[in-house]
């Protein structure tokens, strides 16, 4: 899904729909360089504003605070920030997030050529990671697969040309530091030599594991049988490399390639001022989203590089991810009918999606995917009634059933997933309430039923047999959103205070 729009309105939304769902959120905050990066009330942020650093902390601080909720257990986020504001970033993060949640701050090499201007060159930015639940997040993040180079060393000895990652092996030396009494037993070769720990060393493993492997054939002894064991590791039961801090250039792109990413879309690299290399991205999933079914939020979505990396990954591995973006139009006074979500983030995702043509490389595969293009909008919660639209109240009725986001109809809008059915009735005409009975009579599972005049519905259902559950548009809705977290099938008990509200206009794009 693809939400246009102020993101303090999104995240208001999703904490409505989406709370505790999110394996992963990304996002690519303004650094607030004071080089017109930062949209503050409709202008650009003046940089000789005195109050230029908190006007920024509090405006982050009140995403990140709906954020928060938005995270699963083991979920992580990662905020991209450079050497302006990276103190404040980290001390917001440990704020909100607590100082137990860090995981690391790793460093993004951004340059391949150095910066001659400055004193000492910029060459890199940041990127903090932080998890409320860190070693649940530790027991579920991805690994790094072997680049080209780092494959090499596995070899199929007898054949060298052979490829099959089941016969590629390499010998891991079978010692490890210290001093442990269990893993200091005498080993001998299959040519009768014995060996015992080098100085400092013990063995790497006990002895009944060392017998076990080498039952197995999984031990190598040097060509002549004689040398110090070693375990044979093939390549194809690498897991892959635990991540590290350090993120180099050659790995995951630098800031010259995401520009000519865009230049090689949208055919100039103006379209986009500050985008992300697609492959920084694709390092950021495979270490934090890397369930094939993860659901990955990035809510400074800027020209949709987040999208872009996780479709590619979905094809490289037949995943079913799902991205939630948000970007803002960037419309200013000066410039009010810029729309940089529909012109350029969704554009990009929809070529990502369909395939383009390059200048570059000639074609570019499609990567398959579909998405929803959705506003958000803020509605006063006093105004629910007269500014709730039908599409508004289907989009969240969908959403907080985790059901597709599809089009409203005129009389009676219907889901269905898996058994799970949702329905939303726009009037109460006898036409459209035989329809809902029709459809009740025949639905075996559970149901919710969204309408404007629950007593009407229930009146019209009377004598079937259903253990539809019921919601009162505006007034149970209006109930989700003071909560935050939505169980409409629930009615949840009112609050005193009031806040405000928002629902997304939908607005289904050519893909939906
Ligand atoms: C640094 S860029 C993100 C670039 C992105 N990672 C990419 O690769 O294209 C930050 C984006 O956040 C957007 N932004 C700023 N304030 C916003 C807000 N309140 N809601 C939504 N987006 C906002 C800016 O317009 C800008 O496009």
């Amino acid at each position: 899904m693809i939400v246009e729009g102020d993101n303090y309105d999104a995240l208001r939304h999703l904490a409505t729909t989406h709370s505790g769902q999110f394996h992963l959120i990304y996002i690519d905050v303004p650094y607030n360089t004071g080089n017109k990066d930062f949209v503050y009330n409709d202008s650009f942020f003046d940089p000789r504003n005195r109050y230029r650093h908190s006007t920024w902390l509090e405006f982050i601080y009140q995403r990140l605070v709906l954020a928060k909720a938005l995270l699963r257990d083991g979920g992580s986020i990662v905020v991209s920030i450079d050497d302006n504001e990276l103190f404040n970033m980290g001390l917001l993060m440990n704020q909100v997030f607590g100082e137990r949640s860090f995981v690391a701050t790793c460093i993004w090499q951004k340059r391949y050529s150095r910066e001659n201007r400055s004193a000492i060159g910029d060459a890199h930015e940041y990127l903090l990671v932080y998890s409320l639940t860190p070693d649940a997040f530790k027991q579920r993040r991805g690994r790094i697969p072997l680049n080209d180079a780092q494959a090499k060393v596995y070899k199929n000895h007898d054949n060298p040309l052979d490829k099959d990652p089941t016969k590629r092996w390499r010998g891991i030396p079978m010692t490890a530091q210290g001093f442990r009494p269990n893993q200091m037993y005498k080993i001998t070769s299959p040519t009768g030599k014995e060996h015992f720990p080098p100085e400092g060393r013990c063995w790497s493993m006990i002895e009944p594991e060392f017998l076990s492997l080498k039952a197995q054939n999984k031990i190598y002894w040097g060509r002549d049988g004689s040398a110090q064991p070693s375990v044979i590791r093939y390549l194809s039961e690498v897991e892959g490399l635990v991540p590290w801090t350090w993120w180099s250039h050659d790995e995951v792109g630098h800031t010259d390639e995401a520009r000519k990413e865009i230049q090689d879309i949208f055919g100039t690299q103006t379209a986009f001022d500050t985008p992300k290399p697609t492959r920084l991205l694709e390092r950021v999933l495979q270490i934090c989203a890397p369930e094939k079914d993860a659901l990955v939020l990035d809510f400074f979505a800027g020209s949709g590089t987040t999208a872009h990396a996780l479709l590619r990954m979905n094809k490289a591995d037949c995943g079913q991810r799902r991205f939630v973006l948000v970007s803002s139009r960037e419309s200013t006074i000066e410039n009010p009918d810029k729309n940089l979500c529909r012109d350029i983030c969704a554009v990009r995702v929809r070529k990502a999606i369909e395939g383009y043509a390059s200048e570059k490389t000639g074609e570019v595969e499609a990567l398959g995917g579909s998405f929803a293009y959705v506003k958000a909008l803020p509605v006063p919660m006093h105004r629910l009634e007269e500014r709730l639209s039908d599409s508004m109240v289907w989009t969240f009725a969908l959403q907080a059933s985790g059901h597709p986001v599809s089009a409203v109809k005129p009389a009676l809008s219907t889901s269905i997933q898996g058994n799970h059915l949702v329905a939303y009735c726009t009037n109460s005409k006898p036409s459209t309430m035989a329809a809902l009975r029709e459809l009740l009579e025949s639905h075996k599972g559970p149901a919710v039923v969204l309408s404007w005049a629950v007593q009407a519905v229930k009146e019209a259902l009377v004598g079937i047999d259903t253990t539809a559950s019921y919601v009162a548009v505006p007034q149970d809705l209006q109930r989700a959103f003071r909560q935050g977290n939505a169980q409409i099938r629930e009615p949840i008990p009112a609050e005193t205070e009031a806040v405000e509200g928002l629902v997304d206009d939908q607005h289904l794009g050519e893909q939906s």
